[in-house]
């Protein structure tokens, strides 16, 4: 139970929690928050987390651990080769995910670069049901290529269906049949598909794509990253697997892959990541990669202690409680702006709550840096720090985006209703005073950066005349 109904009325997401370690935060007052963004190029990823008050930029590496998780930290053994830490968690993925060999790495996307040097060539074309920017790089520095298959649904900002992470089975079918199977190195479905606002798969369709690509002898990729959201709603909306545990619902999801991997910055609660696989000639190739790239296969560049810390990170995932904590305050907050007209992506998702820059700024032009623009005014109006899923999110060739979002991400365990709160009234205020909202530009045109990071100066002075009409509401 992470929802309770109150004797008034209404639910409420209440933390499973209680709190021992804190740290301190602090709000700037708003001149300062004007300087800090300047020196950042009006650009959210450059600000010194000092200077923010909520941080709501993601998720990654930045949630609570839990008591057991701190506790872990000093189990650690750091043996170059052979490490009880590597065994212990080797153990568990056997155990939570039935998958014979695991390999650690530092991060996410280091996942992604053994993989694609693994299995990726010259024009080959990996089906996905929607890209990552990581996976995307890795696979093209290969000489690959992504294609999409999500399902129209999932490339719209409104509407209710519960599992918008869907492939399109027909088309991913025709895609396969036209195209030579040696070009087709493996299939991806991303779990809880981050740049669509964290929209979950369904379990029924992760099978029907682990049948189409097994019954034509393709691996199957899973980007397990966001699965704990994504477990969650299959608990919640799939009406055929309400009554499954967590447990259950991971283990089906883990039997329809060959090769799943993750970011343990966002599965497990530490700071590192893993592939597992039950394939032993796969699992060499990757080896090799791992030990070539990253570290000795017991550690692949990851800390034991983070090790140790995931693997208990890996057993918390599997209470409701626990992954339930992020989706109720997420669609707590997506609630609470439909009701106030707040453009925002619906379903609410995982990871964190999406506003809609292009009909949150619909009055900034397409290239004007809408959603940028949105995130930068955030801050001036609250001090909290959401994240441009936009033009700055996306290539440097790109000129852009397919959508305008911010995503006010919501860590786990880390915050607060009270803060939650507060950010749904400052945006609220913001939503009202949207008009004052004005366009980025580049910094320097012949600069294009991209990759989350772009130098952005205001087209006039709209953030000195936001910052004072905040000022005369007299809200600080
Ligand atoms: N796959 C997915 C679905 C992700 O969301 C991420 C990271 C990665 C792979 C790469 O993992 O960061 O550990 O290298 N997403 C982060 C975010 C950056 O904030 O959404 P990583």
């Amino acid at each position: 139970m992470s929802k309770i109904k109150l004797y008034e009325g209404g639910t409420l997401p209440i933390e499973m929690h209680r709190v021992s370690i804190v740290h301190p935060i602090r709000l700037i007052p708003v001149e300062e928050r004007l300087r800090a963004l300047d020196e950042a190029g009006n650009c959210s990823y450059n600000l010194k987390s000092e200077d923010v008050f909520i941080d709501m930029i993601t998720d990654s590496g930045f949630n609570a651990m839990s008591d057991a998780q701190a506790g872990a930290f000093h189990l650690a053994d750091y043996a170059y080769a052979g490490s009880t830490t590597y065994y212990k968690m080797a153990d568990k993925i056997k155990e939570i995910l039935g998958k014979e060999y695991f390999l650690p790495v530092h991060q996410g996307r280091a996942c992604e670069q053994m993989l694609a040097r693994s299995f990726v060539k010259q024009g080959d074309l990996i089906p996905t049901n929607f890209h990552f920017c990581t996976f995307l790089t890795q696979t093209r520095l290969m000489g690959g290529d992504l294609v999409e298959f999500l399902q129209e649904k999932g490339l719209s900002t409104v509407g209710e269906d519960g599992f918008k992470g869907d492939y399109d089975l027909e088309k991913l079918e025709k895609f396969l049949n036209e195209t030579p199977k040696e070009r087709v190195p493996m299939i991806r479905i991303e779990a809880g598909t981050n740049l669509i606002g964290g929209q979950p798969i369904s379990l029924d369709n992760i099978n029907a794509v682990s049948a189409i690509a097994r019954a034509r002898g393709i691996r199957v990729l899973l980007d397990m990253s966001l699965v704990m959201d994504n477990l969650h709603f299959i608990k919640t909306r799939d009406e055929k697997r309400k009554d499954h545990t967590i447990r259950q619902i991971m283990r089906e999801m883990a039997d329809a892959a060959d090769i799943i991997y993750f970011s343990g910055r966002k599965l497990g609660f530490a700071r590192g990541g893993g592939i597992c696989m039950n394939d032993h000639g796969d699992y060499i190739k990757v080896r090799d990669n791992v030990s070539c790239f990253e570290g000795f296969p017991t550690f692949g560049g990851m800390s034991s202690a983070e090790m140790e810390v995931m693997r208990v990170g890996f057993d918390d995932t599997m209470d409701e409680n626990v992954v339930s904590q992020g989706p109720d305050f997420i669609e707590y907050m997506v609630e609470e702006f439909k009701k106030r007209g707040v453009p925002v992506v619906t379903p609410a998702g995982g990871l964190g709550c999406h506003l809609d820059a292009d009909r949150f700024c619909a009055h900034l032009g397409k290239k004007e840096f809408r959603a940028a623009a949105l995130a930068a005014a955030i801050y001036i109006v609250s001090g909290a720090r959401g994240m441009e899923r936009g033009l700055s999110s996306e290539a440097p060739e790109d000129s852009i985006a397919p959508f305008e979002l911010v995503r006010l991400a919501v860590p786990r365990r880390v915050y607060t209703l009270s803060h939650i709160k507060y950010v749904i009234d400052r945006v609220c205020w913001l939503y009202e005073h949207r008009d004052m909202i004005g366009a980025m530009r580049w910094e320097d045109e012949s600069v294009k950066e991209h990759m989350f990071i772009d130098f952005l100066r205001p087209a006039d002075d709209w953030r000195e005349r936001l910052a004072l009409e905040y000022k005369k509401a007299n809200l600080e």
